[in-house]
């Protein structure tokens, strides 16, 4: 039965107004609608209401009826995008963007599910192509400055940042991004520096005095005059200090502390990635070494739920989806580590000389530890990517490798923290 017109009507205006809760009570009782006007409304209050699941199903239904739709299009995207599921969001706007260039939430949207797709070079080639029509704003500048940092053009990302933060000093996030980009190239107090705008903005919250006093503690001093509340980056950092080497590196791009962590690790040895995604860590590697890199990942993201993330986050996008395009020296080996390993390593002889692990999870990272047992040695150089920093690094990667070291009594030093990126390089003893 159609939803009635003075429910359709009293729906619309709630959900103008930002009612989502009230737009979900109208439309649910007694049953739920079953034609595309109440589903779509009912659908796109609950992205509203982040409840993603239930907003792509009731989104997916409104759309058999209507399905070229584009409000209803947009909205099931944002619920895709909230799913963790980047990949099946981005066709949908860079359709809608193709069909409307100048909707700028549309090309807001698409720049920011690009790059969390992780599909850098894609969010970079579409702002600047909305740069060469004028349409450039600071929304989707911070997207491409994003990105190019992650590609480890640190000129280009900090080129984007100041251009925000030069019009717009309030922006924190700019200045905090930018605050990375300057480490390796004007150092640890110019890096300093900006974080203490990004701290002074309006809106911060207190958000990034925990940068600062992480930085303090990694250089060998306390945190007790920048803590403002809860801080992860800073707990992160003071449980790096028994193991700090004398002379442990500071970094702002994973470029650059992958690239220093592989030159340090001078033994012979195998030279590993787990948790490949669409290539663009293993890509750093590759660039550093002519050695062979092999890299491993199921390919269809996590296999449980990480923090906010929900399993099969960081998915390509199942089955048909073409593995990420690489050097000639890189292998991929696609399929879950448990499955994986024992084969490959019965078939490659040697230590380990260097790996990046940035599989997020406790249970990936524990798999990759095992495995891995008998082949680490004294110079083994590991890279964690999501080591301290966000809000459950005690109990993923951090509480794998501990557990790790208390059984195994393995010793080793922390030689390089990228405390923006999350990254921390350790060498074993
Ligand atoms: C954060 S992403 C890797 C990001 C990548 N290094 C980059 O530079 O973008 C984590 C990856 O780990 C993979 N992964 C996690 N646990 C896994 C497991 N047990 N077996 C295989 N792959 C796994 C996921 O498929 C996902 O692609």
């Amino acid at each position: 039965m159609p939803t009635p017109p003075d429910i359709l009507a009293q729906a619309t205006a709630m959900l103008a107004a930002g009612r989502f809760r009230v737009v979900r009570r109208l439309l649910t009782q007694p049953a739920l609608p079953d034609d595309a006007a109440g589903l779509g409304l009912l659908g796109r209050a609950l992205v509203g209401l982040n409840e993603h699941a239930a907003a792509r199903d009731c989104l997916t239904r409104a759309l058999t009826h209507t399905p070229d739709d584009p409000v209803l299009r947009f909205a099931l995207a944002r619920a895709l995008d909230g799913l963790g599921q980047m990949h099946a969001a981005v066709p949908i706007l860079t359709a809608l963007h193709d069909a409307d260039p100048g909707d700028g939430t549309v090309t807001e949207a698409l720049a920011n599910a690009l790059r969390r797709d992780a599909s850098y070079e894609a969010a970079v080639d579409l702002v600047m192509a909305e740069e060469r029509a004028g349409r450039l704003n600071d929304a989707i500048r911070y997207q491409r400055g994003l990105s190019r940092h992650y590609l480890g053009d640190a000129v280009g990302a900090l080129a984007d940042f100041d251009a925000i933060v030069s019009v717009s000093p309030g922006r924190a996030a700019s200045w905090f991004a930018s605050h990375a980009c300057v480490i390796g190239t004007q150092g640890l107090e110019a890096a300093r520096d900006r974080l203490r705008r990004a701290i002074a903005c309006p809106g911060a919250n207190g958000k990034y005095a925990g940068y600062l006093a992480a930085y303090d503690v990694l250089t060998g001093g306390t945190a007790k005059d920048h803590r403002q509340g809860d801080s992860p980056i800073l707990d992160g950092a003071i449980a790096l200090v028994p193991h700090l080497d004398p002379d442990c590196r500071l970094f702002g791009l994973s470029a650059d502390i992958l690239r220093f962590a592989l030159n340090a690790a001078t033994g012979e040895g195998l030279v590993l990635e787990f948790g490949v995604r669409r290539g663009t860590s293993l890509r750093h590697i590759a660039a550093a070494t002519t050695q062979t890199v092999h890299g491993f990942d199921s390919f269809e993201g996590l296999p449980e739920g990480w923090g906010n993330e929900l399993a099969g986050t960081f998915s390509l996008g199942g089955q048909g989806t073409d593995l990420p395009a690489m050097p000639p020296h890189v292998r991929l080996h696609k399929g879950w580590f448990d499955a994986v390993l024992p084969g490959f390593l019965a078939a490659h002889a040697g230590p380990v000389r260097f790996a990046n692990i940035d599989c997020d999870i406790y249970s990936s990272t524990a798999t990759v530890l095992r495995e891995l047992e008998a082949r680490l040695v004294p110079g083994t150089v590991l890279v964690f990517d999501e080591f301290i920093g966000n809000r459950t690094w005690a109990d993923h990667e951090f509480k794998a490798w501990t557990e790790f070291c208390g059984r195994t009594g393995i010793r080793f030093r922390h030689i390089a923290v990228s405390p923006f990126t999350g990254q921390v390089a350790l060498r074993l003893t």
